[in-house]
């Protein structure tokens, strides 16, 4: 005879175990209210950012934390700096990696940075929304295999403070590392016997200046040879984005580089006055 089970999984009812979102969509008023308290506490202007993406990633925040009310949420951003960083956090993304796309720093090195160095006496380079510095230095590491570095002025910005701290301080996770190519490991130094974190060479940090910026919301320094904004603008409005790129534009010198994401791209180039060189290098002409 055959056996029956015991249990018939279909059967029971394990809806108590499932998280509940009990999160009402706000009104307009309350999120723009939220999001106006909100700017004040972390110094960022939220006014560019699609609301749609903004409001559900908010929302995952709220339900992870059993909050129902942007409000109590608000307040609970307020008392609580842990609370405060998984916010900003979520709404930054600041994911990276040192020679992150590779191809495309071959093709920086191969073909852009040469063109640089040659034609340019004062190098100035920007990694707009650097996040924790990988993006610069690797950079730095290219600048300094072509034996130039002295020479050249490396800002990076990001408007996370936080970030930019662990940027200033060169030190990364023996996992930051693990994609990087051979040749550039010379840069890292052990601070730990068990190897388990770096330190990269004072020679590259103190190549960098390092500033608190919100791109949507300031001025932008000029005479660049080359700006990187990449994975940056993910989550700005395409209003915010037209005026981004404008803006780079006239930060960069003529035959200036704006180097993008590998998944980003700029549909009206040809009207801000831009070339497109290869995917994702746009020329200043
Ligand atoms: C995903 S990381 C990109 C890092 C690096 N560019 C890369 O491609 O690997 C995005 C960074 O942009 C910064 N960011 C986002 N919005 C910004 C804004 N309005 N102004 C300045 N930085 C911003 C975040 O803090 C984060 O560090």
């Amino acid at each position: 005879m055959e056996k029956k089970n015991k249990f018939d999984l279909d059967k029971i009812d394990f809806s108590h175990l499932v998280p509940k979102n009990n999160y009402k969509k706000p009104s307009e008023q309350e999120f723009s209210a939220f999001k106006s308290k909100v700017e004040h506490l972390i110094n960022l202007d939220l006014t560019h950012y699609k609301s749609n993406q903004m409001e559900r990633r908010i929302n995952t925040l709220m339900n992870r934390n059993g909050i129902e009310n942007l409000m109590v949420y608000y307040n609970l951003l307020k008392k609580d700096p842990d609370k405060l960083r998984e916010f900003i956090n979520m709404l930054t993304i600041n994911v990276t990696e040192f020679f992150r796309n590779k191809e495309k720093f071959e093709e920086l090195e191969n073909d852009h940075l040469p063109q640089i160095i040659k034609n340019s006496t004062n190098i100035k380079v920007w990694s707009a929304g650097c996040s924790i510095g990988a993006e610069i230095y690797s950079l730095a590491m290219l600048f300094d295999k072509f034996g130039v570095l002295n020479k050249v002025d490396l800002v990076a910005s990001d408007f996370d403070k936080e970030i930019l701290n662990k940027a200033q301080s060169g030190i990364y996770a023996e996992n930051e590392l693990k994609l990087l190519d051979k040749a550039y490991t010379k840069y890292f130094t052990p601070l730990d016997p068990e190897k388990k974190r770096f330190q990269i060479s004072k020679k590259l940090i103190d190549s960098v200046r390092f500033e608190r910026r919100d791109l949507l919301n300031s001025t932008f320094e000029k005479n660049f040879d080359l700006i990187l904004c990449r994975n940056v603008v993910i989550y700005f409005t395409e209003e915010a984005k037209d005026e981004l790129y404008a803006k780079f534009y006239n930060s960069l010198k003529p035959g200036g580089i704006l180097f993008i994401g590998s998944t980003e791209r700029i549909n009206n180039y040809k009207d801000i006055g831009f070339d497109l060189t290869s995917s994702f290098f746009y020329k200043k002409w």
